[in-house]
């Protein structure tokens, strides 16, 4: 039997403003408790994040603050973990893209790619801001995307639609700062040739039948449509420098993935990317399908040495009230407020109850109060309560265990058959649905003390509540990875 080894990736979060609940879901709570999963059952498995700190989504939002794009950084690291530590979300090293070794790791990266002749340089035309005298790579432009004719697309990927646009692809292209049209200028770029990787990565993603429908099809149909080079260089103040091109540095997205190898490095997993028995697992959000599916397995494979993804797990958009969680607008709700406000256990339980893995799904408030109080309270927490309460009371706190009756063992069978079934759901990654197989056992707890009425039944108790006990015990196991249940921190 192959012994895995798992290495779990959540999507590096920009740190351009407080983490909103689409990416804390996705990209962090995800992994947090597929992490704990693989533990409780012994797995070899290490996690990794960080901040993606490079790339123009900084660099706007550091102008906005009117602070460096380093001070910006330095802020929303800080503020992103202290958060994400409160919500008990624990990675085993969550660090950062500007970190000096992460640069070694792009230009080693880069040098690799080179010489394996995947790198080139052409001059193109890029879009040019008269007025603020910059070029206009990425976020720094704003247009009408060609695909799917949204208004507000940016340079470097539609909102919208979700595809990978270059600035020049945008109709009616603006400037973010001063809204003028931009001009053409001549420019030398470097370029990676994702193109000749096309038969290699439609192959590789075929035999993925085992990702979620998003992320195949959405790189499927990508590759059929036919995969062009990918200009990896910006001409910006802020990124990791490209080593023989002066005054360039890297696309965000160049550098950003490559993080997770990093970030490896810095615990002393490297060989992990190497080793065939690893699987690396990506958590990720559904805009990031593009560049996880295909462009990072593209560098990966033109590097030839490491290993590519076994798992891509996509969300779709988790959405605030019926509207968009978004960042720029602020519209939504964050998770610094969030921690702040209820323990993490009522944030874990309820984001969960809401992963937006195979749809979209909705943060309600009315849904966050009507859950806690029917789920965590009324189901889980009675069934604990009056468990505990009735041993204390009848059993001095400690019981024996007493011969089973045929009722009794149906109900410890009927909870080991859905403790196999969550444990498969739990592998295959489908979080939501376990959790409300949890919650089935406790329903099936309670519904046996309510029909068998212990308190009254002196025949019955001792049976009755040695049943409730063990239902307690596995769901004091089970619901670990969504969070050691207040519950069950203050009773056991
Ligand atoms: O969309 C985002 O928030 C990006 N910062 C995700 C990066 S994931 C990775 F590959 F680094
Ligand atoms: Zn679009």
């Amino acid at each position: 039997m192959i012994i895995f080894k798992y290495l779990i990736t959540g999507a590096l979060p920009y740190v351009n403003f407080d983490l909103h609940f689409g990416h804390v879901v996705a990209c962090l709570l995800r992994p947090d408790i597929y992490t704990r999963f693989l533990r409780l059952k012994n797995e070899d498995v290490i996690s990794i994040c960080g901040s993606d700190e490079y790339g123009t989504p900084s660099l706007v939002a550091a102008q906005k603050e009117g602070i460096s794009p380093q001070e910006l950084c330095d802020k929303y690291h800080k503020i992103q973990k202290n958060s994400i530590e409160k919500l008990n979300i624990k990675f085993d090293n969550f660090s950062r893209t500007t970190i000096p070794e992460h640069i070694k790791t792009v230009q080693d990266v880069y040098y690799i790619l080179k010489q394996n002749n995947f790198i080139y340089r052409k001059e193109i035309e890029e879009l040019y801001c008269k007025k603020c005298k910059r070029s206009l790579p990425d976020r720094y432009v704003r247009g009408t995307c060609p695909y799917c004719n949204y208004e507000k697309a940016r340079g470097d990927q539609c909102e919208s639609c979700g595809k990978i646009l270059e600035p020049m692809q945008l109709k009616k292209a603006t400037c973010i700062d001063c809204n003028e049209e931009p001009i053409l200028r001549k420019s030398e770029h470097v370029f990676f040739e994702l193109s000749k990787l096309n038969d290699e990565l439609l192959e590789w993603v075929k035999e993925n039948k085992h990702w979620p429908n998003n992320a195949r099809s959405f790189a499927l149909n990508w590759l059929k449509e036919g995969l062009k080079d990918k200009d990896i260089s910006r001409d910006l103040p802020w990124g990791v420098p490209i080593p023989d091109a002066k005054g360039l540095v890297f696309y965000v997205w160049f550098d950003a993935p490559l993080g997770y190898l990093t970030f490896s490095k810095q615990i002393g997993k490297e060989s992990w990317w190497k080793d065939s028995n690893t699987r690396i697992i990506h958590f990720i959000g559904k805009d990031n399908i593009a560049f996880h599916t295909i462009s990072f397995p593209g560098v990966l494979k033109a590097h030839g040495k490491y290993n590519l993804p076994y798992q891509v797990s996509s969300c779709e958009f988790l959405n605030y009230e019926g509207g968009k969680f978004s960042k720029s607008e602020q519209h939504g709700f964050f998770l610094k407020n969030a921690v702040e406000l209820y323990p993490a256990d009522y944030w874990r339980y309820y984001i969960s109850s809401i992963i937006p893995d195979s749809h979209d799904t909705s943060f309600e408030w009315k849904d966050f109060q009507e859950k806690i109080n029917s789920d965590l309270n009324d189901t889980f927490g009675n069934l604990i309560h009056r468990t505990l309460t009735f041993t204390k009371r009848f059993f001095e706190g400690k019981i024996e265990k007493p011969e089973l009756s045929e009722i009794d063992n149906e109900i410890l069978n009927k909870v080991q058959e859905k403790t196999k079934k969550i444990e498969k759901l739990m592998y295959n990654i489908e979080l939501k649905k376990a959790l409300i197989e949890i919650i089935n056992i406790a329903r099936i707890g309670n519904q046996f003390i309510t029909k068998e009425e212990p308190w009254k039944n002196e025949k019955r108790r001792q049976n009755v509540v040695y049943v409730s006990l063990s239902i307690a015990k596995t769901l004091s196991i089970i619901l670990e990875p969504f969070d050691k249940n207040r519950f069950v921190r203050t009773f056991f």
